[in-house]
């Protein structure tokens, strides 16, 4: 059987036959026979927009690996200052790359103190997503040369210094947005440690994070770390291919993270289960979603058809957690609502499985976190994805994203003056 398929125009007879190359048809072959004919696809169910070497996702089998280690393997052995080097520069580093690494981001973790008077400006009760995005995106006027995105070198440096920043907006964020005083980077203490630091610490010479909450934490943002073309990828994609810079286009991702449908889910999760309130009523909730009066918040995945893998070493974690925090009660919720849902037809038939959404914000809750912090959360490692996909767009020859629409509007009208209409 060839590895190829046949498009026929049915309206001029003309047929062309193309390859299909890594699971997919270049759409030129359609282009080809069917000029001026879009290829109709609403959320881009079935188009691949790019070409990528950073993310494998096999939502059938429940694979994820980042630049071909799976994600069981980095979240058990590695780093999440490690992952971010593999994301961004293809490989594992070595001992003195990585050291390299682990210093240069460590000096970029200060912003400009003119950048804390520009959240001052928020309201008293801003949403931190709301701060952070902004923040990511002023961050651009501090650093004109990252307009320069054709070189490498200036790339680099933004790369460098978004990872590094951002855990220190995300916690400006927060402290601001509990009225409480700024906390700067301690360059002593690991990428988790610190910004576990830089969230809580308040009279104490030194703060000392817990181990266990802090590897916990590492291991979150190396399962958050990139996740291939999803919708804030996308954003970052398609900003980035007008050649606007790193800050605004990881802006625009955040942007996209923020909604419910994506990185703002894990919030909606925890209102879900404390409307819920008790296994009593863990019924009621799913004959609602049944009847199509709502979504089941961290269930379902356009990619996954299978339990997400991230969600297995979630709950993983979550036991760990809980032996220090102690039990998160609505962790019980949580399972029950996942037992009822994993055997009921309307989920099996639709394969519905638990996102990595589903557990993440039971571990953040019980960490200390408030709920508006999650998506934050989300955002400050994915942040490495993002910026991994950024330069590997950049870096290759690309298009400014543009799609084509079906033009469904009125046909031509005649002006007709107010007091006519
Ligand atoms: N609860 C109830 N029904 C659902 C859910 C859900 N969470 N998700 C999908 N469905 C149903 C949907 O009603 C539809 O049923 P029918 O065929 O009868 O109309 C079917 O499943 C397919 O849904 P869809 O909306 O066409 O699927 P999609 O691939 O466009 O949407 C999704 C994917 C993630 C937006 C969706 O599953 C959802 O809204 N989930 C809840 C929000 C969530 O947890 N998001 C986090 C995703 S993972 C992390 C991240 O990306 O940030």
């Amino acid at each position: 059987m060839a590895d190829t398929v046949t498009i026929t125009n049915n309206q001029t007879g003309e047929s062309v036959e193309a390859p299909i190359t890594n699971g997919g048809v270049d759409a030129e072959a359609w282009r080809k026979v069917l000029p001026g004919t879009w290829f109709y696809d609403n959320g881009f169910m079935t188009t691949a927009a790019c070409e990528s070497r950073i993310t494998d996702l096999d939502g059938v089998n429940g694979i994820l690996r980042y630049q071909g280690y799976p994600i069981e393997q980095l979240a058990e052995k590695s780093s999440y200052l490690e992952v971010a080097y593999l994301l961004v520069n293809g490989s594992l580093p070595s001992v003195s790359e990585y050291a390299q690494w682990v210093e240069e981001i460590t000096h970029h973790t200060f912003i400009h103190e003119n950048a804390k008077k520009i959240v001052e400006g928020f309201h008293y009760d801003a949403h931190p997503m709301g701060i952070f995005t902004s923040m990511v995106a002023a961050l651009s006027t501090f650093y004109p040369e990252s307009k320069n995105v054709g070189d490498v070198d200036t790339r680099r440096r933004q790369v460098v210094r978004l990872i590094a920043k951002v855990p220190t907006l995300a916690a400006l964020a927060y402290r601001y947005s509990v009225g409480m005083p700024v906390v700067y980077p301690d360059n002593n203490l690991g990428f988790a440690e610190n910004f576990l630091s830089m969230m809580w610490r308040l009279a104490e010479p030194k703060y000392e994070p817990e181990p266990v909450l802090a590897r916990a934490l590492d291991v979150l943002f190396i399962l958050h770390a990139d996740h291939e073309q999803n919708c804030s990828t996308t954003a970052m994609r398609t900003v980035a291919s007008s050649l606007a810079d790193p800050y605004v286009s990881t802006a625009a991702a955040a942007a996209a993270l923020y909604g419910p449908r994506h990185g703002g889910a894990n919030e909606a999760v925890l209102t879900t289960l404390n409307e819920i309130g008790s296994y009593d009523n863990v019924g009621s909730v799913i004959d609602e979603v049944k009847a199509g009066k709502r979504r089941l918040q961290g269930f379902g995945h356009r990619v996954y058809k299978n339990y997400d893998p991230r969600a297995t070493v979630i709950k993983e974690q979550a036991e760990k957690v809980f032996e220090v925090t102690g039990r998160n009660p609505l962790l019980d919720i949580a399972l029950k609502l996942e037992e009822v849902a994993l055997s009921d037809e309307y989920f099996i038939s639709r394969k519905l499985y638990p996102n990595v959404d589903f557990y993440s914000g039971l571990i953040y809750q019980a960490m200390g976190f408030p709920p508006n912090m999650f998506t934050v959360l989300f955002a400050i490692p994915r942040t490495a994805g993002w910026l991994a996909h950024w330069g590997e767009l950049v870096g290759q020859e690309n298009k400014i994203a543009r799609p084509r629409q079906l033009y469904v509007g009125e046909g031509v009208r005649d002006y007709a003056p107010m007091a006519q209409r």
